[in-house]
């Protein structure tokens, strides 16, 4: 089993691993279930990362695998050798495979040619784990999503947008999308997720009038770092004091990190929220350990 995007999974399998997630939090260090045991998994990253890297290095070892780290500069990847050759290489030897890249079809090639359970830790298209950790988050400050009205505000065309929008049309939520008009997803993205409780705006306010919880996510993501032309639409998106006035009380603010304060969030709000910022980013551990126990089963 893999898992490789938001889109393809579905509500009870979110809501099964997010219980997992929490189970597995409150039992932290009881190590009695060790799915991993007798394995070697590898960690594959063509982008920079320091939570997920992190969180699947320790929570393969909590669940008693080995794990390697390999970076693009280390391997023949690096020097183009294609992912189909690498995934049948490693696919003989390690037992499972954590890949952060850029294409989407490179993960799903690698999935497909290694045989070996696969998980997408971060693509241009999506980022999967990281909305299991942030809807875990969500249900710990709110009790649940159900009901709830979600917005994301920055780069509405990026892997943390796009994997929002399907887990809103899995899970039923409200979620709105405030971004550029140019950095919204395009009417193909939308028709193919066809979700009626998604909606896309260019007005901040609009997201976050009555918004139980607030996203962010950098204006530019991994490989777009030389497009100042683009970073200059997003002034009017910044997630600070004044845009927050009208949200829902009690509201939550979400930042996968890492963050640039000053630019999509103030230094001041991410303080204020820092214990629910860095909840989160701890998350990413407990609902890594939740997904490979899933897909080892
Ligand atoms: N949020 C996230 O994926 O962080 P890293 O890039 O540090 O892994
Ligand atoms: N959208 C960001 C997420 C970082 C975790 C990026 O791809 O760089």
């Amino acid at each position: 089993m893999h898992f490789l995007s938001i889109e393809e999974s579905n509500a009870s399998t979110l809501g099964a691993l997010i219980a997992h997630a929490a189970e597995m939090k409150a039992h932290r260090g009881e190590n009695t279930d060790l799915p991993l045991a007798g394995q070697t998994w590898a960690i594959i990253f063509t982008k920079a990362s320091t939570r997920t890297r992190v969180s699947f290095e320790v929570g393969i070892r909590e669940l008693g695998g080995n794990v390697m780290f390999l970076s693009k500069n280390d391997i023949q990847l690096g020097r183009g050798e294609p992912i189909k050759d690498t995934a049948r290489v490693l696919g003989r030897m390690v037992h499972g495979a954590v890949i952060r890249t850029f294409a989407q079809q490179d993960v799903v090639d690698f999935a497909t040619y290694s045989g070996i359970p696969t998980i997408n830790a971060l693509t241009d298209e999506e980022h999967p784990c990281q909305i299991m950790a942030d809807l875990l988050t969500i249900r710990e400050k709110l009790g649940t999503w159900t009901g709830k009205k979600i917005a994301f505000i920055g780069d509405g065309d990026n892997n943390m947008s796009r994997s929002w929008m399907w887990a809103a049309k899995h899970l039923g939520f409200e979620f709105v999308v405030a971004a550029p008009k140019s950095c919204l997803p395009p009417k193909s993205f939308m028709d193919r997720l066809a979700a009626p409780n998604v909606s896309l705006t260019t007005d901040p306010a609009v997201a976050a009038k009555d918004a139980n919880v607030i996203n962010t996510d950098v204006w530019l993501s991994m490989g777009q770092e030389d497009q100042s032309e683009k970073e200059a639409l997003f002034s009017d998106f910044q997630v600070n004091a004044a845009l927050l006035k009208n949200c829902a009380p009690g509201h939550v603010i979400l930042h996968c990190l890492p963050a640039y304060r000053g630019k999509e969030i103030t230094e001041c709000v991410l303080e204020e929220h820092a214990d629910t910022i860095f909840q989160q980013a701890e998350n990413r551990l407990h609902a890594q350990k939740a997904i490979l126990a899933r897909i080892t089963q």
